[in-house]
């Protein structure tokens, strides 16, 4: 079976990289195919797993919009028989709508969906369209002359990531990233639900927040008390109750038991406060501190500026740099993410 994955095109690697880290620590068996930026399959699933992983990849993962099962390939020119083929009354649940979407192709949108609604109305007693609130959603996607005919099984909570920016949490304090990054920055630290993440730099908690909504237990410390009550009632009016928070220098840090995960965005710049810590030492006094608190096979996922040449940091306290990825922020800050682990010789 196949899993059709519509992707955010916000960042030319980012959602791939989230993609696959889930795929990694879900132990998700498929191999992934990219069509075209944005546009991914996970192919050769079998039918026991792929409900499964349905239910994980639209829980999980940020920059990826739909997730749909695929019902049978098409091209524009067999299309029409190709929906006669299906015996929709096994994905058809009283109502439905047709939608269309197109990469690199000039495919008739409306026209299709038309066409495509009227032939499984054909052959399909007892539905209706319903374009407002269909109860099943048939997805095709265009790439080229290439039709994917897919139905949407469960729907990703698209409304979580909009409802939780930082302006519209209770604590809010300038300097959160948008919760989007946050969630995968936490997926490509390769946690699973019950795993500990710790953010040392947790300011308002957004890092937090993401990695408590998929079932971990958090923990969270910052050099201000402000900031370390800020978390706690951030995460707690987003249902999250399995977490700890400490206010401390990061300096200061000796967990009570070794994290699975760290995932965090440390001070940088002139607006952000690094305690006594002088500028960009931030980054190695980091690096030294939470090295004993990691187990062995801990990743930290961490935001730098790209002025900040990480390397020889991570070098010396035992560290491999595994992935990076830029994002420009603006003409003159690109913000890296970088995946870390332990050296393991
Ligand atoms: C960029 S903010 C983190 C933002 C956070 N991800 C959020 O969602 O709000 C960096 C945080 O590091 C804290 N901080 C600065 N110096 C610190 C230090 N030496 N030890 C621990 N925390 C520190 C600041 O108080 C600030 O809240």
């Amino acid at each position: 079976m196949e899993l059709l994955c519509i992707q955010s095109q916000e960042h030319p690697e980012l959602p791939k990289a989230e993609l696959k880290a889930v795929m990694e620590c879900e132990n998700i068996d498929a191999n992934l195919s990219v069509v075209t930026e944005g546009l991914v399959i996970l192919k050769d699933i079998s039918k026991n797993n792929c409900d499964n992983y349905y239910e994980i990849l639209t829980k999980r993962l940020g920059y990826t919009h739909e997730v749909h099962e695929v019902i049978t390939t098409s091209s524009v020119d067999t299309l029409t028989d190709d929906i006669l083929c299906v015996d929709w009354s096994e994905y058809i649940d009283e109502t439905f709508a047709v939608r269309v979407k197109r990469f690199h192709s000039d495919i008739d949108t409306v026209g299709t969906e038309r066409k495509v609604g009227s032939l499984i109305l054909e052959k399909c007693n007892d539905i209706k369209v319903n374009l407002k609130k269909p109860k099943s959603l048939v997805r095709i996607v265009a790439f080229g002359d290439k039709l994917y005919v897919a139905i949407e099984k469960i729907k990703l909570n698209k409304k979580h990531f909009e409802n939780s920016k930082p302006h519209k949490r209770p604590f809010f304090y300038p300097g959160s990233m948008s919760p989007k990054l946050a969630r995968c920055m936490v997926n490509l630290s390769r946690v699973n639900a019950g795993d500990l993440v710790l953010d040392p730099f947790c300011g308002t908690g957004g890092i937090l927040i993401e990695a408590g909504l998929i079932g971990c237990k958090v923990v969270g410390s910052d050099i201000y008390w402000k900031m370390k009550n800020g978390t706690a009632i951030n995460l707690e009016h987003f249902g999250i109750t399995d977490y700890r928070t400490f206010n401390l220098d990061v300096r200061e840090l000796k967990m009570y038991e070794k994290v699975n995960a760290v995932v965090t965005d440390p001070p940088y710049g002139i607006s952000t406060t690094t305690g006594d810590i002088d500028g960009d030492d931030v980054f190695k006094e980091f690096f030294k501190a939470i090295y004993d608190n990691m187990k062995d096979d801990a990743y930290l996922c961490m935001a730098s500026p790209h002025y900040v040449d990480l390397k020889p940091m991570a070098d010396e306290v035992g560290f491999d740099i595994v992935e990076q990825y830029g994002i420009k922020m603006h003409r003159s800050l690109t913000r890296i993410i970088s995946v870390i682990c332990k050296k393991t010789e």
